[in-house]
């Protein structure tokens, strides 16, 4: 069966208060795109093209009005409510229907991740129907994060969180789950801090020897941009690669394009309707060569 992708892009995003009292954080901009395109991009590097998008019932509509069905992209999306922001794992309850018995990858929709032989990475780990994926980075505030640590080469532990990490290899928020995340989501229960927690749910997965980790090496930057710092140093980095190298980032319509889901004529749309910003100038000279 076709693995499907799930975008989680709601939550309260408290730490960026109060920028997200009225606006979602995945709507913010990263240099130039709502910050929703980075997770997107993840998702269409790994070549999966039906997506649900999980969103609060505040911003679902806003998600809905700046995706669209997704056939613009020659993608299929399916929008879906969560009431209350119950933890990463509530994912695969709340997409339990849409999946119907497909694996899964879940982004989450304040993550980037860049570098070369990334879409190679993501797509190899698609096609692994029958052992899930999750990568690592290193980084230096292991503590704000999902922690793996190691035994004999092999991963041993994933502890949320930690206070005292024994390890600084954080995971990435991009999940290749096996067809049963669903199911073994349902033995959940809430943790202390009232969420179905992302990392027990891998726990399960762990015990059984099932879990693959790929570190991510440092060729590749992983970004969240849940805090304002990160937030702007994120808009800082894509701008950077951006204007030296004069391609863009996570431009979503390039991606669809390349991968052939759509053909020249969805990108002359949007150029005779935007052509002054700098995105859609981007695209023409795509279509242009
Ligand atoms: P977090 O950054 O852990 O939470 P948050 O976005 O609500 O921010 P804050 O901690 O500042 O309050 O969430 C990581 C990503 O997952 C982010 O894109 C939001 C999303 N998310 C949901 O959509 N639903 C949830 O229940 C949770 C916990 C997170």
């Amino acid at each position: 069966m076709e693995r499907k992708g799930i975008l989680l892009a709601g939550g309260r995003g408290t730490r960026l208060y109060p920028i997200t009292s009225v606006v979602s954080k995945q709507l913010l901009p990263i240099h130039g795109k709502p910050m929703i395109y980075y997770s997107l991009s993840i998702i269409m590097l790994a070549q999966i093209k039906e997506v649900a998008i999980i969103s609060t019932p505040r911003d679902l509509p806003m998600y809905q009005a700046l995706l669209g069905d997704g056939s613009q992209f020659g993608m299929s999306f399916t929008y879906i409510e969560q009431r209350e922001p119950e933890g990463i794992a509530q994912a695969y309850l709340l997409a339990e229907t849409f999946l119907n018995g497909a694996p899964s990858m879940l982004v989450l929709g304040d993550n980037i991740l860049y570098g070369d032989g990334l879409g190679t990475k993501l797509y190899d780990a698609a096609l692994q129907n029958d052992v899930s994926t999750v990568f690592g980075c290193k980084v230096t505030d292991p503590e704000r994060y999902g922690v793996i640590t190691f035994k004999n080469d092999r991963p041993h532990s994933i502890v949320e969180k930690p206070a005292q990490p024994t390890s600084n290899i954080a995971l990435a928020g991009v999940y290749f789950l096996t067809s049963q995340a669903s199911e073994r989501a349902k033995l959940l229960t809430p943790s202390e801090r009232g969420e179905l927690e992302i990392t027990s749910l891998l726990e399960m997965y762990l015990e059984e020897e099932a879990l693959q980790v790929q570190l991510l090496g440092r060729g590749f930057a992983w970004l969240d941009t849940g805090t304002h710092n990160s937030l702007s140093e994120a808009s800082e980095f894509i701008r950077i690669i951006e204007t030296r190298q004069n391609l863009k980032v996570a431009c979503i319509e390039e991606i669809a394009y390349m991968l052939g889901w759509i053909d020249k004529s969805k990108i002359e749309n949007i150029v005779s309707e935007f052509g002054n910003s700098d995105y859609v100038q981007y695209l023409k000279s795509i279509i242009d060569v």
